[in-house]
């Protein structure tokens, strides 16, 4: 990839020489962006969500954008090579000097491959895989009651995480909206795509020493204390 991203470069991170490098795994609407917003704030590191990154293309109608919309209206996944191309350009950012916390990348064995690679270049390897799990009963409620905001995507869930203000973000005052995604039958397609192109990632991670499982059936602080324990962090 033509772009050298400062986890490339800088070498500063989180308490060593090189980025930190989290990955989120589990499967639609177990929490990952959730928990993702509150655990960088605390880190310090960037927070990469693949699905926001395109959101925002769709939003902003460029040719990336119109390409992805037609891959997530039907609840399939991006094609790889447009996926790693556009991560790795945002792992140029700046604010990824430290490290990120991905949410929703790598999809495949070969996201996660693309990622590994870019890793070893300098000498190092995602650190720690926090997979969240949940029934699948408990996922389908959670997506269909969610909001999200339009200015930057803050999550809220109308029953078990309500924003202060009906349809109001409490961060940025922005519209709220639901996922054309979130649509049952998008949502039942997610899942199963999750089970058939995503699950190998668990036994690929598992077989690396990095992961470990999370129960995302717990409130949302409870879910956190122990993702940030995972993580070798305790909370604050
Ligand atoms: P993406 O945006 O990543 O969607 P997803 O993986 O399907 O995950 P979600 O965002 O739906 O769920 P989440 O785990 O973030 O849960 P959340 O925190 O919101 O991807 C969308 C699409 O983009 C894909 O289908 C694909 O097409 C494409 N794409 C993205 N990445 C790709 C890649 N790498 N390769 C190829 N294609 C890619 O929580 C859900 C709800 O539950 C919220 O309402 C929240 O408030 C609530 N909630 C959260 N935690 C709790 C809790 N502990 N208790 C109660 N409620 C909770
Ligand atoms: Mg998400």
């Amino acid at each position: 990839m033509a772009t050298r991203s400062p986890c490339l470069s800088d070498r500063a991170s989180v308490g060593s020489d090189v980025p930190t490098i989290f990955v989120l795994l589990g499967p639609p609407g177990a929490g990952k962006g959730t928990q993702a917003e509150i655990i960088s704030k605390q880190l310090g590191l960037a927070h990469i969500s693949s699905g926001e990154l395109f959101r925002e293309n769709i939003k902003n109608q460029t040719e990336l954008g119109v390409l992805a919309k037609q891959f997530m209206d039907r609840g399939d996944l991006v094609p790889d090579d447009v996926t790693i191309a556009m991560v790795r350009a945002r792992l140029a950012q700046p604010d990824c000097a430290r490290g990120a916390l991905l949410d929703g990348f790598p999809r495949t064995p070969a996201q996660a491959e693309a990622l590994g690679k870019t890793l070893e270049e300098i000498g190092t390897a995602v650190k720690t895989v926090p997979l969240i799990q949940l029934d699948e009963a408990v996922l389908v409620e959670r997506l269909s009651g969610r909001w999200v905001c339009r200015t930057s995507g803050h999550v809220y869930h109308e029953q078990f995480n309500p924003p202060k203000q009906a349809g109001i973000c409490d961060v940025d005052g922005s519209e709220l909206y639901q996922r054309d995604d979130d649509k049952r039958e998008t949502v039942e397609r997610r899942i199963r795509v999750y089970h058939e192109q995503t699950a190998p990632l668990v036994e690929y991670y598992r077989n690396k020493g990095v992961l470990v499982s999370i129960n995302g059936d717990q409130p949302i602080d409870a879910v956190t204390r122990d993702l940030l324990a995972a993580l070798g962090v305790g909370s604050s």
